[in-house]
C-alpha cells in the first residue's frame, strides 16, 4: 500500500467526513441484518424472515426486530436441528426451547476520531485467498472470535509478515449501510506491543473514511487491552452487547 501523510486529508475524505457525524446509527442496531439484507445478500441463506451467512462465512443468522413465531421457526429449519445459531445482533430472544450456549457482555465501538485519520502505512499488505490457511494459523493462536474459512469474503484483511510468517491482521467484517466493520485483529503472541495492530486498524480506518463510510467494531468487555487500544486510536463506546448463542431445537 502507498504511504499516505495523515494530518491533511485529502479533498473527498474530508467531504466525506463532513457528514459522518450525522451518519444514521440505526443500522447498527442489528447490524448483522442490515449486512445480509443489503451489501452481504451475495453471501446469505434465506427462508421467510429468516437470514444467516453461508457456511465457513459466518455463522451470524437473524431475525426482524420483533419476531413472531413463523419467524424462528424459518430460521430453525433455515439452520437446521442442534445447529448454532449466533444472535449477539438481534434484539430479541428466542422461544424457551432453544437452548442458550454461550453468552458474553461485550460493547460496540464507532470510530469518533474526527480529523485524526491514520496514515496508510507501508509494511501492511492485502491478504488473499492463499493466506487463508495462515490466517485461520494466527486465529488458532490468538482468538480474536469467530474467524471461518470464507470470513475473509466479507470485506478486505490486511496482514503484517514478518519473515514470511503472517504475524498479524485485521480486516473488514459486518457492512450495514454507511458503515464498516473492523474484525478479527490479533497479533501472535511473539509480535505484540510493536504496534502492529495499531496499524492495521489505522489501516481500515483510512480505507473505510476514504469511502465515505464509518467504521465500528465489537470488543468483549473482558478484553480490556483491546478497549484501550481502540480508544486510543479513536473509537468511543456507542452501546452495550451480548454476545450469544443458542441452540436450535
Ligand atoms: C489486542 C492485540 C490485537 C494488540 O496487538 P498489538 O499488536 O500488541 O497492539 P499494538 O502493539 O498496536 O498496541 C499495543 C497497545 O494496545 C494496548 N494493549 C494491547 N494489548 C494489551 C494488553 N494485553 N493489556 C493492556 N494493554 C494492551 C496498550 O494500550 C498498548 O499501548 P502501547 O502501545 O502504549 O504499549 C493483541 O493483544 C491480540 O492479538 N490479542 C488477542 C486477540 C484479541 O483479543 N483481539 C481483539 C479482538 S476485539
Amino acid at each position: 500500500m502507498t504511504p499516505r501523510p495523515s494530518s491533511r486529508l485529502p479533498r473527498t475524505t474530508r467531504e466525506a467526513h463532513t457528514t459522518m457525524a450525522d451518519r444514521d446509527a440505526t443500522p447498527l442496531d442489528d447490524p448483522v441484518g442490515a449486512s445480509l439484507r443489503g451489501r452481504h445478500a451475495h453471501l446469505a441463506r434465506r427462508l421467510g424472515a429468516a437470514v444467516t451467512y453461508q457456511a465457513e462465512v459466518a455463522t451470524f443468522s437473524s431475525v426482524p426486530a420483533e419476531p413472531d413465531e413463523r419467524a424462528w421457526a424459518d430460521l430453525a429449519r433455515l439452520l437446521g436441528p442442534g445447529q448454532l445459531a449466533d444472535l449477539f445482533s438481534s434484539p430479541a430472544s428466542p422461544p424457551p426451547d432453544w437452548e442458550p450456549v454461550f453468552a458474553l457482555d461485550g460493547r460496540q465501538l464507532i470510530w469518533d476520531g474526527g480529523d485524526r485519520v491514520p496514515a496508510a502505512p507501508g509494511d501492511v499488505t492485502e491478504l488473499g485467498a492463499d493466506d487463508v490457511p495462515h490466517m485461520l494459523d494466527l486465529v488458532a493462536r490468538t482468538r480474536p472470535g469467530p474467524f471461518w474459512a470464507r470470513t475473509r469474503e466479507m470485506g478486505a484483511y490486511l496482514g503484517v509478515f514478518d519473515g514470511g510468517r503472517l504475524v498479524a491482521m485485521a480486516g473488514e467484517r459486518l457492512r450495514p449501510p454507511g458503515w464498516t466493520e473492523i474484525s478479527a485483529v490479533c497479533t501472535a503472541p511473539e509480535a505484540r506491543g510493536r504496534g502492529h495492530a495499531g496499524r492495521l486498524v489505522g489501516a481500515l480506518v483510512s480505507r473505510i473514511v476514504a469511502r465515505g463510510e464509518r467504521p465500528f467494531l465489537h470488543v468483549a468487555e473482558a478484553n480490556t487491552g483491546a478497549i484501550a487500544l481502540y480508544e486510543r486510536l479513536g473509537f468511543r463506546t456507542r452501546r452495550t452487547v451480548t454476545f450469544r448463542g443458542f441452540r436450535t431445537p
